[in-house]
């Protein structure tokens, strides 16, 4: 197989790849014919760029059954999202729950304001399959428990959080939810009223199959989040705090109109398509990828076998070889790209019982094809073979 080199991306976890062919023509055509910026004074191109904006936080709206666009601000990515979350909601002395699979992007800022001595946070244990402990959680809560915060779908072996059942859970007691999205929009069906999301964070340039640089965060109506960043919305200009109405209380400075551009082609792709063939699409991909790599001698596999419970999203380690030569075999000399290491989720490789090497993780999306899967496969075995 080598000397036949391809360019075979597996990693879109990381970042979709390729995007729907308008994704990358509405970006160019905004900065180059609309390039107004959205809500700041009444000329025909900001006028224009307000609509496009609108139409995206519409969009959105609809693909989450949010009831209103207002609903949605947005962000930078996820990490952003989360970020704007956490900290426009917790107040000094609270309790925040967290699971075991969550993200850099949700430990880091728990561990920076447990370092400034503003809040408790206890993390619920998951399997060496990535579930949810739900006894433990059951038992976690504290009079001062403000947040449960739930990774909708792990970023290193792509299991599925029961979030309907933790939601009710949370609730029950008092907590609120937010929902780490970033694996899980555009791939997984959301409701976040049927489901009672207090908060969804989410990115626009994973499943979402917008350009990097555009996320947001649902906040739903009636719950209010202190600004965490403030400034410039183009409205209220006389006030000398972040205004009350949504969602300018929450987004401030000008956005990444041409991003958002690209980001409504994404979503509108999703639609065209719809969301069940997306998710069917992924799960076959995933099932054959799974059952192809678990024929392989020295393979270990730590995602869940069902491919319901999981988004498709693969993590592996080949027996006598450091993950990172894996890759780097893997692109240099077949042309196979997927992310080795840690994927910023420490603890997820701790429950998994793969920390501190990590994983080889494979992600494929819906234009993979299966011709790909098995050039994978035959590069696998050939590596596999070579190493035994
Ligand atoms: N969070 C992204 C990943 O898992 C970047 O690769």
């Amino acid at each position: 197989m080598k000397g036949n080199k391809r360019n075979l991306y597996f990693d879109n976890a990381a970042t979709s790849w390729p995007k729907p062919e308008p994704v990358y023509g509405a970006a160019e055509i905004f900065m180059r014919q609309m390039s107004g910026n959205p809500g700041r004074t009444g000329s025909t191109r900001t006028i224009e760029a307000d609509r496009l904006v609108y139409q995206t936080r519409a969009a959105l709206a609809r693909l989450f059954h949010a009831p209103d666009p207002s609903r949605i601000v947005f962000a930078l990515n996820a990490t952003d999202a989360l970020n704007m979350a956490i900290k426009g909601i917790i107040e000094p002395g609270d309790h925040v729950l967290f699971t075991a699979m969550e993200h850099n992007s949700v430990l880091r800022p728990l561990g920076g304001l447990k370092k400034a001595g503003l809040i408790s946070a206890t993390m619920i244990p998951c399997s060496k399959e990535g579930a949810t402990d739900l006894d433990f959680l059951e038992k976690a809560f504290k009079p001062r428990t403000r947040l449960l915060i739930v990774n909708h779908a792990s970023n290193v072996c792509g299991t599925i959080a029961p979030i309907d059942e933790l939601i009710a859970i949370a609730h029950r007691r008092g907590a609120f939810v937010l929902v780490d999205a970033a694996q899980s929009a555009g791939v997984l069906p959301i409701d976040v009223q049927a489901s009672q999301i207090d908060l969804l964070a989410f990115t626009g340039h994973k499943g979402l199959l917008g350009p990097a640089g555009t996320g947001g965060l649902y906040v739903r109506p009636g719950l209010d989040l202190k600004p965490w960043r403030e400034g410039g919305t183009g409205s209220f200009s006389e006030m000398d705090l972040q205004p009350e109405s949504m969602p300018e209380r929450l987004e401030a400075g000008t956005l990444n109109s041409p991003g958002l551009a690209g980001l409504l082609e994404g979503v509108k792709f999703i639609e065209e398509m719809g969301l069940d063939q997306i998710r069917n699409r992924e799960m076959e991909l995933y099932a054959y990828l799974r059952d192809k790599l678990s024929r392989i001698p020295g393979i270990e596999l730590y995602s869940p076998e069902d491919p319901s419970r999981c988004a498709a999203v693969l993590s592996l380690v080949m027996k006598d070889i450091d993950c990172g030569e894996l890759g780097y075999i893997l692109e240099s000399a077949y042309g196979i790209l997927c992310r080795t290491g840690l994927h910023c989720a420490p603890m997820a490789h701790r429950a998994l019982g793969t920390f501190p090497e990590g994983t080889v993780r494979l992600s494929p999306g819906y234009f993979t094809r299966k011709e790909d899967i098995d050039y994978l496969y035959g590069a696998l075995e050939e590596i596999a073979a070579l190493k035994s």
